[in-house]
């Protein structure tokens, strides 16, 4: 059918559809009829050619590119395209779909706009630190409507894998090691990108990755498999996919590892009962990049095309880059690969089409006026700028050497210190690195004009090694410096001489986390920190600014620095958001979503700790209690920490009950005090321990936060809700979400290790 045809049949449909959007039954069965419609004039190719994703871009995370041909779309054997960046090109192809295939079907659009567009916001893990779900949801929908005014309809976010794990780079990717945080921020992503209507063109659809369990890779080894068991994945792993589905996400891309010992891409299981059947998933899956193929590199088939019929007939819908479904015709006219599920594939695909408006109009996303008018705009900046403020997280003060006064001499230290393609952090696609500033720019303006001298000096390089360097600055962000470290440090340390304070620009280099960049070593890289030593030698006061994907190891910097700010990967506007916080217009607010560990040995590790048999609160060494021999199995920084510029109290804690019934609920009340001399932000955390219940639980876990802003002196009682639903787990023997009769402690605090604590008991 050529355009022509499509258009006739659309203005059928509409007019069919005068009543359109009154009621969602209605506008599914008009949907349905449509694409019922659509589908009958398809032939098996064109089926097939719906359920290829080939790269569009230049962006490959994978060894292998599909075979991408314009030939292909004019072929109508391609349903969608993924990183291809810009509404004029994006235009250029979709006229090609639309005007020179036979069906005139038009593609998807799809990038990883993971932390904004152009405009880039804090690292997923970064972001999770503000516990703020308005700001995450913000920051998802600025990124929606500038990938929008550039051609994209479909991002692969929000990434929701729980994970206890440093040692993966991808850690920067999600929400950090906390489910019900983890669900929080995820449902938040899903209502920023997709807005009320998918209908909407600012918006666009998600899609939860990596499902399911990707974030417990052995080892936080890459790409490698997971063993949690069922009831550890669903207490554990399994919330935050559910919670993006629940609110609505459209689509879903299956994780690279198996469960349950079959490949996620072809694991019935979980795609079609456990998605579909039991949580109600009405859109459609796509694979990870050339996961197809991957079937045949675990060892689950014999070539490609046995691979991707299983992956066909368990229910995946999308082949991203593996030209693996593209291929099925002939296995179809055989027999061997069945004529429904290829049917249901293109069905759930071309819904989403519809959804997104691209039968109504394929161009709705490539206007230019709205790219000019929207992307990077100021407006967009300024909420970057005060979302990154309320992402880091402030780990030492002491003295209140921060804020630091605008005053005498400063020297900045540190290869990252005037780095600018390692501002926006791993995963910025869309990134424009020179429109944004380093964070010695960052400093010089906001020092203009008053007085104090700003000196600089790179001192070393990432690391002494130069191969080891390229890894970490992969994609052409290449700082490297090729003075000898001795040069690079006796020039740092003549400008720290002539200084009052110190600042040191130092960690991870933005790809020393995310995809593939999984390490052993995740302390202060080692040139950096030989340069860091030599500066504390001096005795001058020390505020490290440190950049990370990823938890990291801080002990030297704990006991030598006296204060140090976390400040991740904040994006395009992390410049000023730092010079912001050092100076003080921002008080800091953001706490740890994963704690930090004092030995890489530690890991895999969480808050969350299951109870165990010979349990060791303290966590030193006592001979056959659990524990290491050489290090303390606690935390350096614990889970939900975080300080401010100013202090908080917490009194008069109390539940309204100390009974309550199964189907009943209690109220736990506390009142926060800001018991210093300016204004602060307090993310308030409750936190349950099911003391008795059938399966192990663990002794402390999240299960409510509010973040409430306090004037110095002011005081709020903050209240949280008990009940059946706040409380369940899912029961080891059916896996049903369930609240037993017994003992619960119920706990709030400022962060996961200094809580206060009220019994509860729950009864039949
Ligand atoms: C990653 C996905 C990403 C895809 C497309 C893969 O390697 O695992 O998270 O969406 O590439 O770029």
């Amino acid at each position: 059918m050529k355009r022509s045809g499509l258009i006739l049949l659309m203005g059928a449909m509409m007019i069919l559809s005068a009543c359109q959007k009154k009621n969602t039954a209605t506008e599914d069965a008009q949907m349905r009829a449509f694409v019922d419609q659509l589908m009958s004039q398809m032939t098996l190719e064109e089926k097939l050619g719906q359920l290829n994703l080939p790269v569009g871009g230049d962006i490959v995370t994978g060894g292998v590119h599909s075979s991408l041909s314009v030939e292909a779309i004019r072929q109508g054997k391609v349903g969608g395209l993924f990183n291809l960046k810009g509404a004029a090109a994006i235009r250029d192809v979709q006229r090609i779909a639309v005007e020179e295939s036979r069906m005139g079907i038009p593609l998807l659009f799809g990038m990883d706009v993971i932390h904004g567009y152009e405009t880039i916001f804090p690292l997923p893990l970064a972001l999770s630190c503000s516990w703020d779900t308005e700001a995450v949801e913000r920051s998802a929908q600025i990124a929606a409507r500038e990938a929008t005014a550039d051609g994209i309809c479909w991002t692969f976010s929000p990434m929701v894998d729980i994970c206890h794990d440093g040692r993966w780079g991808r850690i920067s990717e999600g929400s950090g090691e906390d489910p019900y945080l983890g669900s929080r921020m995820a449902e938040a992503m899903v209502r920023g990108y997709q807005g009320a209507s998918l209908a909407d063109s600012a918006t666009m659809m998600a899609c939860v990755k990596h499902f399911a369990l990707y974030g417990a890779v052995e080892a936080g080894r890459e790409y490698n498999n997971v063993y949690p068991d069922d009831y550890h994945a669903f207490n554990e792993y399994m919330q935050p996919y559910k919670a993006a589905v629940d609110a609505g996400a459209g689509s879903v891309m299956a994780a690279f590892n198996t469960v349950h010992g079959v490949p996620s891409m072809g694991n019935s299981w979980l795609l079609n009962d456990l998605l579909r059947e039991q949580w109600g998933f009405m859109g459609f899956v796509v694979s990870d990049y050339t996961s197809v193929r991957h079937m045949e590199e675990n060892g689950v088939c014999t070539s490609l095309e046995e691979g991707a019929i299983q992956c066909l007939e368990a229910g995946l819908d999308m082949d991203m880059v593996s030209d693996g479904f593209v291929a099925l015709a002939p296995a179809v006219r055989e027999g061997r690969c069945s004529m429904q599920a290829v049917d249901a594939a293109c069905r759930r695909i071309l819904e989403a089409k519809y959804k997104l408006g691209l039968f109504d109009d394929p161009y709705r996303y490539c206007d230019p006026l709205r790219r000019e008018a929207v992307i990077l705009s100021d407006e967009h900046r300024a909420e970057a700028r005060r979302i990154a403020g309320e992402c880091m997280v402030l780990l030492k003060n002491e003295d209140d050497l921060l804020p630091m006064q605008k005053k005498g001499t400063i020297a900045l230290i540190g290869p990252l210190a005037d780095a600018r393609n390692n501002m926006a952090g791993t995963w910025s696609v869309a990134a424009v690195h020179d429109r944004y500033k380093t964070v010695k720019e960052g400093l010089e303006d906001a020092l203009q004009g008053t007085g104090a001298r700003l000196l600089y000096a790179k001192g070393s390089n990432v690391l002494y090694d130069a191969r080891q360097e390229a890894i970490a600055t992969i994609f052409g962000h290449d700082i490297r410096d090729s003075r000898s470290a001795e040069a690079m440090r006796q020039e740092a340390l003549s400008i720290a001489r002539k200084a009052d304070v110190i600042i040191a620009a130092m960690g991870e280099a933005s790809e020393m986390s995310g995809e593939c960049a999984s390490r052993v070593n995740i302390e202060m890289p080692d040139a950096q920190h030989d340069l860091l030593q030599e500066l504390a030698k001096l005795g001058k006061p020390i505020v490290l600014v440190h950049f990370a994907g990823r938890p990291t190891v801080l002990n030297w910097e704990t006991e030598h620095l006296p204060a140090i700010l976390e400040s991740w990967f904040c994006g395009s506007e992390c410049a000023d958001a730092i010079a912001d916080v050092l100076f003080g217009e921002v008080n800091p607010s953001g706490k740890l979503t994963v704690q930090l560990p004092r030995h890489v040995g530690q890991y895999p590790f969480s808050y969350r700790q299951m109870r165990t048999s010979r349990p060791n609160e303290g966590g030193e060494f006592i001979k056959y209690i659990t524990c290491y021999a050489d290090v303390s199995s606690k935390p350096l920084y614990p889970f939900g920490y975080g300080l401010s510029y100013t202090t908080f109290e917490y009194t008069n804690f109390y539940l309204t009950d100390t009974i309550m019934p199964l189907d009943g609920s209690v109220e736990a009340h506390v009142t926060v005090t800001n018991t210093g001399s300016r204004t602060g932000s307090e993310i308030v955390q409750l936190y349950i321990g099911d003391l008795v219940a059938r399966g192990v639980r663990p002794y402390k876990e999240l299960r409510g936060f509010e973040r409430i802003n306090l004037a110095a002196g002011e005081s709020r009682e903050v209240v949280f809700t008990l009940d059946a639903d706040r409380m369940s787990y899912y029961e080891p023997e059916h896996l049903n979400w369930t609240l037993e009769p017994g003992d619960v402690a119920v706990m709030v605090g400022a962060n996961s290790r200094d809580t206060q604590m009220r019994l509860l008991h729950v009864v039949q």
